[in-house]
């Protein structure tokens, strides 16, 4: 069922001489490929209008679901110096209060709009993919792979991560990415299929399951015992994803290089292993600036100029 298209051409705001940063995700002009990723700030329009404001190219809201959820219990974060544990568990309103936020920032943040959503079984994730495209965000992002929630984890095999595809291309005609998680033995091959089924982007990565102990209390720091890392120590695990599924799906389909960039030079390594557009999560709510998307571009852009960069096309890998 087809919902609406996506604009195909999209204003972007221009922060003063970054032109050299501007970009195309799915058809949809950037002015950076700097995008807020998904649960961090966007939790609400207001957060996602903020990330233009910030400078973000685009920006990703929370992952919602068809009904509301409560997540986990407290407490839910640990925050390792720029290194998070989080098992917020994808708390969220539901997509019938979702698509009120996710409209407002689509008409006020003056920059694309990444609607993410998640589910627990495969009717469902049609089921969100066709309400939430009622207000036509320019992309959608179908989160498969919280590590907190093994109930809507379906990044693990490729014939699971299919089926989903399959299904959120049948009923939206909104171009959508498939956020996957580097837990696998072969990311290539999940992201392939993925591709093969209607994704037209692929997010890689989402946090990374891990576990925080604290000694003293003999006792597990998050109520749900483990949680997702993000920030700082998963970069090389990112890098190396973006790497295998670029060599997966070859040079044409985007991916969205997530996980561990704080500076521009960290944006830079992302899409030198191979990214088309740089998510940033953990680095917005350490960095100190008003506008840290707006500081990074300005990082990237002195570092293009200082080594003799042209466009985002040119940083490729020497191999
Ligand atoms: C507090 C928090 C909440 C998150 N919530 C979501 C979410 O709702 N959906 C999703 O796809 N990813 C979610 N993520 C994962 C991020 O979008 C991102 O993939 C991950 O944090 C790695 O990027 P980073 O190192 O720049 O933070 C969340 C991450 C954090 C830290």
């Amino acid at each position: 069922m087809g919902v609406q298209s996506c604009p195909k051409e999209y204003m972007p705001h221009r922060t003063k001489g970054a032109f050299m940063l501007e970009t195309t995700l799915c058809g949809i002009k950037l002015r950076n490929p700097l995008i807020l990723a998904s649960g961090i700030r966007g939790n609400s329009a207001g957060l996602l209008i903020r990330a233009g404001k910030e400078g973000a190219g685009a920006a990703t809201s929370k992952s919602c679901s068809l009904l509301p959820h409560e997540g986990h219990a407290n407490p839910t974060m640990v925050d390792i110096d720029g290194t998070y544990i989080n098992a917020i568990g994808l708390s969220n309103p539901g997509v019938d209060d979702e698509i009120y936020e996710i409209r407002e920032a689509v008409a006020k943040a003056g920059i694309p709009i990444i609607a993410s959503f998640y589910a627990g079984k495969v009717s469902d994730f049609a089921a969100v993919a066709a309400r939430i495209s009622e207000a036509k965000p320019a992309m959608l992002e179908v989160d498969i792979s919280c590590p907190s929630r093994k109930d809507a984890l379906f990044s693990s095999y490729a014939k699971d991560a299919s089926e989903v595809c399959l299904a959120v291309r049948d009923a939206t005609s909104i171009p959508f990415s498939a956020k996957l998680s580097p837990d696998v033995p072969n990311i290539g091959e999940i992201a392939r299929a993925c591709v093969a089924s209607g994704a037209s982007c692929i997010t890689a990565i989402n946090t990374i399951g891990g576990m925080y102990i604290d000694a003293h209390a003999r006792h597990a720091v998050l109520a749900n015992s483990f949680g997702g890392i993000s920030g700082a120590a998963i970069k090389p695990v990112a890098l190396k994803s973006v790497y295998l599924v670029r060599k997966a799906i070859g040079p044409e389909v985007p991916i969205i290089g997530t996980g561990g960039v704080f500076t521009g030079i960290d944006a830079i390594e992302m899409l030198m292993a191979g990214a088309t557009c740089v998510g940033v999560g953990t680095a917005i709510a350490t960095r100190k600036e008003s506008a840290p998307f707006k500081a990074i571009a300005q990082e990237m852009e002195s570092f293009m100029k200082k080594e003799g960069y042209r466009k985002l096309a040119d940083l490729k890998l020497q191999e």
